[in-house]
């Protein structure tokens, strides 16, 4: 397994252009096997998960070929519709193969998938809104198996929550079902919007309205596309925070900012000194930072990928913070590793208490899931004295090798094995 060593008190200068969005191009990638024809796609990020998801798309005969800027994916000859452990255990995300499976082959068979290690993380609102489709699910030995009689239909679906993969399961599946669907109080993250508008360039017909009502006429073809994957949203958030904590002047680019609105609204309640433009945002030095309270919410709310880092941040504030988690009920898995760094966070069911005011000092710990490894980076990055984060693994999920994208810009990152 690989570590980090991070020498704290770090500067950093200049500026980071972001990539594309992870959580973008997984369901984009899986949105291939709707397809006969070749999905061409630019900007996706260099990350394991990729790397995972095109392994996925492989096993079951997917053609892929890298290009010098683009990834070309080919599903025309599916030999498999049986996706396995192996693979499914590492990421949560291929569970969205099912959705495209069962619409254009009408059956599927998925091992329940694994991903980060953030609350019981079910898939029932995908299966129940399938089954509005017209699919039929049985669990057995830890697969899910579906089947449709003849092909699926269009229907009207509630979702119960927001889910943002459920949305895109059904939304995928729809794109090639008979007639309309029409799923209500569906997810309006920016990925979706990203998904739909690729969908709609391979000749899918949806159509997102605002308030959490998506359309969707089915088409019986989906067409040869190119798409620009958008840039992500979490890592530019991520990235923001980071200069904020160390009050240094920066800047984030290549990004949407009406994207973290909900951040960089929380960011200048604490005392951030922010330049919004529509496409970067610029750090500058801030005097005073204040505690304040926030709730993670589905979009446009509070993002809770963010949740992590903007807590390792409100530690450095004066003043104390409370952050409620609202989306997953196990996301305080950062708090015990933030605290031997020296932070003051109690967590009492869904809330977390930060006392402000902490002096952070360098000390080994454990990263336990994606955007908690990256609180543990930028609170080391802060701290007095060396620290060192291990099990790392995590972080390269969502990140790309961030000793080398940090690295460049002023702080001190080592990688080592162990
Ligand atoms: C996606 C993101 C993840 C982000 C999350 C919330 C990807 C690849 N991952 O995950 O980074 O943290 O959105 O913004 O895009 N739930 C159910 N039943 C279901 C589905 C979800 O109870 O069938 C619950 C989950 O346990 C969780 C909540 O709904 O508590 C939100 O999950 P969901 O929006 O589905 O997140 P993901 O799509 O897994």
């Amino acid at each position: 397994m690989d570590r980090l060593i991070i020498k704290g008190e770090a500067d950093l200068r200049g500026s980071i252009s972001i990539k594309g969005s992870k959580n973008s191009a997984l369901p984009i990638m899986v949105s291939a096997l709707l397809s006969f024809n070749t999905l061409r796609l630019k900007n996706l990020p260099k990350l394991d998960d990729i790397n995972n998801m095109s392994k996925l798309l492989r096993s079951y005969g997917a053609i892929i070929k890298s290009r010098k800027d683009s990834l070309e994916i080919n599903c025309e000859k599916i030999i498999n519709k049986e996706a396995y452990y192996d693979i499914v255990r590492k990421m949560r995300a291929s569970i969205l193969i099912l959705g495209p499976l069962l619409a254009r082959f009408g059956e599927a068979k998925i091992s329940l998938p694994g991903g980060c290690a953030i609350g019981t993380r079910p898939i029932d609102i995908h299966l129940e809104g399938l089954k509005k489709l017209g699919a039929n699910f049985v669990v057995e030995n830890g697969y899910v198996i579906g089947q449709v009689r003849e092909s699926l239909v269009g229907n009207q679906i509630t979702l119960p929550f927001p889910s943002v993969g459920a949305t895109e399961n059904i939304m995928m599946a729809a794109t090639i079902a008979k007639g309309k669907t029409i799923i209500e109080n569906a997810a309006m993250e920016p990925e979706i919007s990203d998904l739909a508008s690729c969908l709609n360039k391979m000749g899918a017909r949806i159509k997102i309205e605002k308030n959490g009502i998506i359309k969707i006429i089915g088409v019986t073809k989906l067409t040869k596309a190119n798409h620009k994957i958008m840039s992500d949203r979490i890592v530019a958030g991520t990235y923001v925070i980071a200069a904020v904590m160390l009050n240094k002047k920066f800047e984030v680019k290549e990004i949407e900012s009406t994207h973290l609105k909900a951040l960089t609204s929380s960011l200048k309640q604490m005392g951030a000194n922010l330049k919004i433009r529509k496409n970067s945002i610029q750090i500058l030095k801030s005097t005073n930072l204040n505690g304040i309270k926030i709730q993670t919410a589905p979009y446009p709310g509070f993002p809770t990928d963010l949740q992590a880092q903007i807590m390792a941040l409100m530690s450095l504030a004066k003043g104390n913070s409370q952050i409620k988690e609202n989306i997953f009920e196990n996301r305080f898995m950062h708090v015990p590793e933030l605290n031997r760094l020296g932070a003051k966070i109690k967590v009492k069911k869904d809330i977390a208490y930060i006392y402000g005011n902490r002096k952070l000092k360098g000390a080994q710990v454990m990263a336990s899931d994606l955007r908690a490894s990256v609180s543990l980076v930028l609170a080391a990055l802060s701290a007095e004295g060396e620290s060192v984060i291990n099990r790392v693994y995590h972080l390269d999920r969502g990140y790309e090798k961030i000793e080398n994208t940090l690295g460049k810009l002023g702080p001190s990152i080592k990688r080592e094995k162990y």
